[in-house]
């Protein structure tokens, strides 16, 4: 090897070397006693949230799964699954609160928020669908859920995803859900909002949906506001449930999500963050978290939080999909599919031993 090769080859040993000790050397990134609760650094932001298990489908309730540290840095919730339709209405026409109800129950012993997720969906709504009803039963059946429903925990739940997903991905509506089936067109959704305005006019009432960055899906939302006049009929807000990851969307297209539905003087709340790190990808085989993947989810999260930040004063909330990474959903799930056996993903801020992760750091620093 001639000098100047040699000389080379020990300068990149040396970058490799240092560039391990400094991101994975064994030595932490970050003081665990720099922890800060992350509702604590944002209090003058937004509310922190997480969407939490509850003891349905035999999950353990969250807060036996976590530490109080780590719980300390949500102080808003909403359940994961546990008060969608399904868990909520039985077909026999009885209800169960069992679950909201503990949710409720800890958030006020815990000075938390809690938001309704969700009234009107097509999906884990089977109990729901059961029946056959003309469009005057649907409409019947729909008060009678949202007055049941939002009327239990009035002045117990400050904001309710009143509508979630009802606009199609290749057309103007979801087709498909059995609620549009059952009215023979779209007027459910301004039906749902004007029974969860009456049902509990102090509460918050929000339209719910995924791809918001994306300006046709946006455009079909906006357009269906409009013709359904949804803002008279109590719709304060919009949900942009923000399952991303670490390459899409940009800033600039969140940015301008925000910025559209802003304009229309309604109130954002980020609803299901998460950042998956197979970026859509059901094929790719198992990936490790490596510390160049830990680096760059922890730049993902700085950059979005940052637009949240920029834009605090339309964003009130900022609710994760999930606490720890072990707890995702998208160990399970990947473009449109499901799996039968776990794949490891690491979209949140919480590491499988409940470790505050780089990314946590990253997204409390400013
Ligand atoms: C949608 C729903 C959520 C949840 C996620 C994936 O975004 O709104 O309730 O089911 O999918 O878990």
């Amino acid at each position: 090897m001639s000098k100047k090769y040699f000389y080379i080859f020990v300068c990149i040993v040396f970058v490799l070397v240092s560039g391990c000790k400094s991101d994975a050397g064994g030595q932490p990134d970050f003081d665990m006693t720099d922890y800060r609760p992350m509702a604590q650094v944002y209090k003058d932001y937004f509310y922190i949230g997480a969407a939490v298990k509850l003891g349905e489908y035999d999950s353990t309730p969250f807060y036996d799964a976590y530490p109080a540290s780590v719980l300390e840095s949500f102080n808003s919730f909403s359940a994961e699954n546990g008060m969608k339709p399904d868990n909520v209405y039985s077909s026999d026409g009885s209800f169960d609160f069992t679950y909201g109800d503990r949710l409720v129950k800890y958030a006020s012993e815990h000075g938390a928020v809690v938001r309704g997720h969700t009234l009107v969906w097509h999906y884990q709504s089977d109990n729901v669908f059961k029946e056959k009803r003309s469009k005057e039963e649907a409409r019947e059946f729909l008060q009678k859920y949202i007055d049941t429903v939002v009327g239990h925990f009035r002045g117990k739940i400050y904001a309710w995803d009143v509508v979630n997903e009802a606009v199609g991905d290749g057309g103007q509506w979801r087709t498909d859900s059995p609620w549009y089936r059952y009215y023979g067109g779209p007027e459910y959704i301004r039906d749902a909002f004007v029974f969860a305005q009456k049902a509990d006019p102090d509460a918050l009432h929000f339209y719910n949906d995924y791809n918001m960055v994306n300006s046709t899906k946006r455009a079909r939302v906006i357009k269906m506001i409009k013709d359904l006049d949804l803002i008279s009929a109590g719709l304060d807000g919009i949900g942009i449930q923000a399952h991303w990851n670490l390459y899409w969307p940009s800033a600039a297209e969140i940015e301008k999500a925000i910025k559209a539905f802003a304009d229309m003087g309604l109130l954002i709340h980020i609803t299901e963050l998460d950042i998956d790190c197979y970026n859509g990808n059901p094929s790719m085989g198992e990936i490790k978290y490596t510390s160049s993947l830990e680096k760059q989810l922890a730049d993902r999260y700085a950059e979005i939080f940052s637009v949240f930040r920029k834009y605090s004063q339309y964003i009130d909330s900022v609710t994760f999909w999930g606490i720890g990474d072990e707890d995702s959903w998208l160990n399970y799930y990947s473009g449109g599919r499901f799996f039968d056996s776990p794949r490891n993903n690491y979209p949140l801020l919480f590491d499988r031993d409940n470790k505050p992760k780089k990314a946590f750091f990253a997204a409390s620093a400013f």
